[in-house]
């Protein structure tokens, strides 16, 4: 339970705000790279400033505030020129620095255009999307998270508008728990409303509720802990009977990293790999970035991309409910129906809650050093340093396997199920985010394709 200040400190993001302040010490992804192909101007909000980004005609990226300074003009309507962005109502022109070029309704021998500009912050364009830096100079790199830059990847982002503050969803990335009753029996739930339930034993909701229950059944319950690394921490868990040196409770899973990024595994992810990058907006939105990076062995053959396809997609059906068949969408459900920025003074945290405490302190502890003038944890200025960085965390090992089957868990080896239909009649691809993927029918095409190479391989191992 939180003090009403200790709410705020924690979740508000605006420029003078303490967590404001650290957030600005971070590159934030701001607008997806496929969207500015279509139109290279776009109004865009992060840290609840509003902004526009442009490409200038000669492919150069600018983000300047979203007022011009002339009449207050939305630069949103602006035309992108060679030397920049030239705003629509008496064509005064910005270049990406803010600086005003020409004033061409004004005397040509004057020097108002000096007195006059607008702010300008860093923008750099990675793995398929636009990030910016809105945090005091000199900029940190660009950090080169593995699935934004390694070279075997086939991508795609799914993204949520969610009406709530972005803590709600940090804490969901601590709280592994969840997982059994949001993904298992509220699953089960929508289906079972939908006329769609089966007792498919492969489907994620089945088995893990079949475990669930054969848990409570022997008197068992799970403990969960954070494992410290240097990016943040995995989620340490086992059960009460499982032995304290079982991996997942000395490796842990689903590493943190700081401040709002959810990465899978490490060390057990098959072929699709993913980020959940929840961008804090402003107070009361979030970007949710499901952002997945398909690796396939190259005889798969996975084609080359020109761009990371990119798909909004809607929190209701056409008759306005809530979405609810599909993992990711119970993980938002839960986020925002805690309301919009949830009342910490209302809760009541169990020992379960133990790794959601754990982020809380890990914000709190990092918005404490920028406040003192330092910098917080995961700013890299080291060129050397700041390659594939999460492959770094302890049981990381960036292979990809030939048949997510035969390595992981039951979630892992589900996923190598991807292309085949299920009991339900549905393929089980289309149990989360990734049905939505643009390129949907292809990933189930490489999937099949993978496990025809696997099933080869295999073979061939056996006759040797
Ligand atoms: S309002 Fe922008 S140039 Fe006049
Ligand atoms: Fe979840």
């Amino acid at each position: 339970m939180l003090t009403p200040e200790e709410n705020e400190y924690l979740t508000r993001i605006g420029p003078g705000t303490p967590c404001g302040e650290l957030l600005r010490h971070y590159w934030h992804p701001i607008y997806p790279g496929a969207l500015l192909r279509e139109n290279p101007v776009a109004k865009v909000r992060i840290l609840c400033e509003d902004l526009v980004l442009f490409r200038d005609r000669r492919g150069r990226l600018g983000l300047i505030a979203e007022r011009c300074p002339h009449r207050s003009v939305s630069m949103a309507y602006g035309i992108p020129e060679p030397e920049g962005l030239r705003c629509c109502y008496h064509g005064w022109l910005f270049d990406s620095q803010g600086r005003c070029l020409e004033q061409p309704l004004e005397p040509p021998d004057g020097t108002f255009k000096d007195k006059v500009c607008v702010k300008a912050y860093p923008v750099q364009e990675l793995g398929g999307l636009i990030w910016a830096y809105l945090g005091p100079d000199p900029a940190p790199l660009l950090p080169r998270w593995d699935l934004f830059v390694r070279p075997d990847g086939f991508r795609q982002i799914i993204a949520h508008w969610l009406p709530c503050n972005w803590l709600q969803v940090m804490e969901n990335r601590g709280d592994l728990g969840h997982a059994i009753y949001l993904h298992g029996r509220l699953f089960q739930y929508a289906l079972e409303r939908q006329g769609r339930l089966t007792d498919d034993p492969k489907a994620r909701y089945n088995s893990a509720m079949a475990r669930q229950n054969a848990l409570l059944a022997r008197g068992g319950y799970t403990r969960y802990r954070p494992i410290y690394n240097r990016f943040g921490f995995t989620k340490g868990t086992r059960t009460n009977d499982q032995p304290e040196d079982s991996r997942g409770w000395t490796i842990g899973s689903n590493p943190i990293l700081f401040p709002y990024t959810l990465a899978f595994g490490p060390g057990e992810v098959g072929y699709r790999r993913t980020y959940q990058i929840g961008v804090p907006i402003d107070d009361t939105t979030t970007w949710h970035l499901q952002y997945f990076c398909y690796t396939f062995p190259a005889e798969v053959g996975a084609p080359q991309q020109d761009f990371v396809p990119y798909a909004a997609v809607p929190l209701q059906n056409e008759k306005g409910e809530y979405v609810l068949d599909y993992v990711l969408a119970q993980d938002m459900v839960a986020w925002y129906a805690q309301g919009e920025v949830t009342d910490r003074t209302q809760e009541h945290l169990g020992v379960s809650d133990v790794c959601v405490i754990a982020y809380r302190k890990m914000l709190s502890e990092q918005i404490a050093r920028v406040a003192a003038g330092q910098e917080p944890m995961n700013v890299f200025r080291d060129p050397a340093e700041n390659e594939s960085l999460e492959l770094q965390i302890p049981g990381s090992d960036g292979e990809s396997p030939l048949r997510s089957a035969q390595i992981g868990g039951q979630v892992t080896a589900y996923r190598g199920n991807y292309h085949k239909v299920s009991k339900g009649g549905w393929l089980y691809i289309d149990d989360d985010a990734d049905r939505f993927c643009p390129d949907r029918d292809a990933i189930v095409e490489l999937y099949r394709r993978a496990e025809e190479l696997a099933d080869r391989v295999e073979a061939a191992s056996q006759a040797r």
